[in-house]
């Protein structure tokens, strides 16, 4: 069942490929309506992570309410949104979120992929939301993706999250998600955000995760208030100095062992080249042009690194985005934010979408798969 859904999904990317052109060259002449959307639903949060300070500013009554989300979404903003993100957060704390998934899958009339991430830490509440969103998706023909976010095994989860049985409890969810797959075609992994507490842990994760049959991605740890509200964790989460180097090593191996044509190389060498070069980017980012993020109070922002432009509560989300202080708002973005952003966000997405940078990738990156990997050797001796 999982093939046929990965060959579906496939078949469905290469079927956009034409808009995705057309539409990334519209862009460079003027504003287009968005085509992804990352949509933070809460900020209430059910741990309370080392490297993320999302979980200070939950605030239940500060959250769009189900109404508000039905209304929001009426707005023309939205037509061509084509791949939509609910994070947070942890999604799961919404008693009302099948009802928000509902809404974005009924109003986003170009749906065509739909993910989550979820701490998994609430088994008895996540389980069923989950499986019932899964269903909607499949319902619809929606591609929906689902990640547990697992930052070490076992101890190091839990002191990450500062969850007591943290990992027990985001295991039962996973083992809940695998079982699900035989119902119910759907992408599911697990997500790790790599930063100075626990990289030394980081090969164990990925041993671990082989074991399970659990697809995994790593994130690489970054600072941005908008998204995350954790600018001031700079100082304590940032690897420095030879972790930092250790880090770049772990992406650069990801590169070197991993299928070549696995999405997530092209953003693990974005990762490594950002340390060697000093943080300059070099990758190509569909927010420039292309995406929109929503948070909780519907407060407005072109990418994690973008000043509220307006709030989609007090005026219609199309009319915030398109006028002309927004999209000078957006230009500014490209000159000051743009050239050190870390962001990995949908890059895979603008990966087939700006053939060019994607060419160069796959040639840099047989390169240095031919120079064999070195913590290749020892990585696949632990997951034995
Ligand atoms: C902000 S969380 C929201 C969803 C849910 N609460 C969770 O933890 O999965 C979304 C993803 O961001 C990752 N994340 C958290 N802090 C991060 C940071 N400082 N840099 C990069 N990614 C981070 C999390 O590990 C998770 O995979
Ligand atoms: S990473 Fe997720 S679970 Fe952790 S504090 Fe941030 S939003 Fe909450
Ligand atoms: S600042 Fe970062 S996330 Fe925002 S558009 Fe630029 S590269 Fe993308």
């Amino acid at each position: 069942m999982a093939q046929n859904y990965a060959a579906k999904y496939l078949l469905k990317a290469a079927a956009s490929a034409p808009r995705d052109f057309i539409n990334a060259a519209v862009a460079t002449m003027r504003p287009i309506h968005p085509t992804v959307l990352i949509f933070h639903c809460t900020f209430v949060c059910d741990a309370r992570c080392e490297m993320c300070s999302n979980w200070t500013r939950g605030n239940r009554k500060e959250d769009m309410s189900l109404e508000d989300v039905e209304r929001v979404f009426d707005s023309k903003l939205w037509k061509n949104v084509e791949v939509a993100f609910v994070s947070g957060g942890e999604p799961t704390t919404r008693n009302d979120l099948v009802d928000v998934c509902r809404v974005m899958l009924d109003k986003l009339p170009r749906l065509r992929k739909f993910g989550i991430n979820t701490t998994g830490l609430t088994p008895k509440r996540g389980i069923p939301m989950l499986t019932k969103i899964a269903e909607l998706c499949h319902e619809r023909g929606v591609i929906f993706s689902t990640r547990v976010s697992i930052d070490g095994v076992g101890d190091m989860h839990d002191q990450v999250r500062k969850v007591q049985r943290g990992f027990d409890k985001a295991q039962e969810t996973i083992v809940a998600m695998q079982a699900l797959q035989k119902r119910v075609p759907f992408n599911f992994g697990i997500s790790t955000t790599i930063f100075s507490m626990n990289l030394s842990d980081a090969d164990n994760i990925l041993a671990w995760a082989r074991r399970e049959g659990l697809d995994i991605v790593f994130n690489m740890v970054r600072f941005t208030d908008p998204m995350l509200g954790n600018a001031e964790l700079a100082d304590t989460c940032k690897p420095v100095g030879e972790e930092e180097e250790r880090m770049r090593q772990f992406f650069m191996d990801r590169v070197r062992m991993d299928p070549l044509l696995d999405g997530q190389n092209y953003i693990y060498m974005h990762y490594a080249d950002m340390i060697s070069n000093g943080y300059h980017r070099q990758a190509p980012c569909p927010f420039q042009t292309q995406g929109i993020m929503l948070n909780p109070n519907g407060d407005l922002f072109f990418c994690e690194n973008s000043d509220i432009v307006g709030n989609v509560l007090q005026e219609d989300a199309e009319a915030v985005y398109f006028r002309q202080t927004s999209q000078d708002h957006r230009e500014s973005i490209k000159t000051d934010k743009c050239p050190t952003c870390l962001s990995p966000c949908q890059m895979n997405v603008s990966a087939v979408k700006q053939v060019l940078p994607y060419v160069k990738f796959l040639y840099r990156a047989s390169k240095e798969k031919r120079k064999g990997p070195r913590a290749a050797a020892m990585v696949s001796a632990e997951s034995k």
